[in-house]
């Protein structure tokens, strides 16, 4: 395989390029020292606290009109996305950004799009709050979800006493930290079974690393660590055929610092196969579009249909089985 020779990739580029930036070179970096690595499962969930917690993530009490639950958002059966542009919220508020999926969320620097979130429970708090969200607040919920004797006796078995804000939430973030994508056929790969993907897939993986995608997309969930700008190389923004949005200003629009203008969250690739449509705006309909995207925009390469065809194998094979 050619590209399994290249080594070094201009990463230069990219870092002078992209501000706000945190990669942590300052010239060209191997790319085989740039970590990938097998994904591991939180080892101290609750099976009781995570059951507890799936439960809650279906309820459709969490709104005040009763109409929409965690999963109608965030769906197993749809890689934990919607599959839609934009999220549609309760009474049918329609959403400013792209449904990111809960799989490995745990392993995120921070939640949503531009880290609006620190934590898991923060994330929690602030789709309760959001009018196009949930639109309620703790108290309500509480008291939907007190009346109810079977919730209520899961919460008694899961922590020895009813509801409270503090259970609901921990209750919740032990079902998303429960949510890791291990034993896919890329961790198998990783694992020493050169089998486990397959030509085409290894072929992606070496373009991916060679080509810098890797500097961006790393670590246990080849993504999720950093915060890039979105545009490195060329304006996504000014060749978009819609218009400029609040939510394209990237992180700007939480520290109004001018560096921070269209800076996102390298989003986590793992569960990247299957949720489509793509970016925090959701205008990219197919993985295939997505990864070409990427190379003209982030590293100023014009892919061919062989490289997009590998890269979509390799994005594939980290889909668990
Ligand atoms: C109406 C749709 C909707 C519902 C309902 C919803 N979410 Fe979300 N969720 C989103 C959107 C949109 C984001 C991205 C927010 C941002 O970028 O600021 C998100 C982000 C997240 C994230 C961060 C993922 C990441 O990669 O950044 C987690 C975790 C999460 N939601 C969990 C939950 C939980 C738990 C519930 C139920 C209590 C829930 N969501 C209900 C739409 C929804
Ligand atoms: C300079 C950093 C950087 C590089 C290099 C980079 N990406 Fe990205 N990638 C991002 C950021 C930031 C986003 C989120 C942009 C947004 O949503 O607005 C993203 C989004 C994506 C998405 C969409 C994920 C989703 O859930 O919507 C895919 C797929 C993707 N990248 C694949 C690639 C591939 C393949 C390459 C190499 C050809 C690559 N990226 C190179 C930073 C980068």
């Amino acid at each position: 395989m050619a590209v399994q020779g290249v080594a070094l990739v201009p990463l230069v580029f990219v870092v002078v390029a992209a501000t706000g930036c945190c990669l942590a070179a300052s010239s060209a970096i191997a790319m085989d020292r740039i970590p990938i690595r097998t994904i591991s499962p939180a080892d101290d969930v609750s099976p009781v606290k995570a059951d507890l917690g799936r439960r809650l993530f279906t309820d459709r009490r969490f709104s005040d009109a009763g109409d929409v639950a965690c999963v109608d958002c965030h769906d197993p059966m749809q890689g934990g996305a919607d599959g839609r542009p934009t999220f549609r919220g309760t009474g049918g508020a329609v959403g400013d950004v792209n449904t990111p999926t809960v799989y490995n969320a745990a392993y995120n620097l921070a939640q949503g799009w531009i880290g609006r979130a620190e934590t898991l429970r923060d994330q929690i708090d602030d789709h309760l709050a959001d009018p196009r969200v949930f639109g309620t607040d703790w108290d309500a919920l509480l008291d939907r979800l007190g009346g109810d004797p079977a919730i209520d006796g899961a919460f008694v078995a899961a922590y020895g006493n009813g509801p409270t804000r503090a259970t609901a939430t921990d209750a919740l973030e032990t079902y998303l930290r429960s949510l890791v994508t291990t034993g896919s056929p890329f961790d198998r790969f990783l694992g020493g079974d050169p089998t486990a993907i397959s030509e085409d897939a290894r072929a992606g993986y070496a373009l991916f690393r060679a080509y810098g995608c890797a500097a961006c997309h790393q670590g246990a969930n080849l993504g999720g660590n950093l915060y890039q700008v979105l545009g490195v190389i060329r304006d996504y923004f000014a060749d978009r055929s819609h218009d400029p949005a609040p939510a394209d200003l990237g992180r700007y629009d939480m520290t109004g610092d001018a560096r921070d203008r269209h800076l996102f969250r390298v989003p986590g690739l793992r569960r990247a196969a299957s949720t489509a449509p793509y970016f925090h705006d959701g205008s990219i309909a197919t993985l295939e579009e997505a990864i070409q995207v990427m190379a003209v925009y982030q590293l100023g390469r014009h892919l061919d249909g062989d490289q997009i065809r590998q890269i979509a194998a390799f994005l594939r094979s980290l889909e668990p089985d």
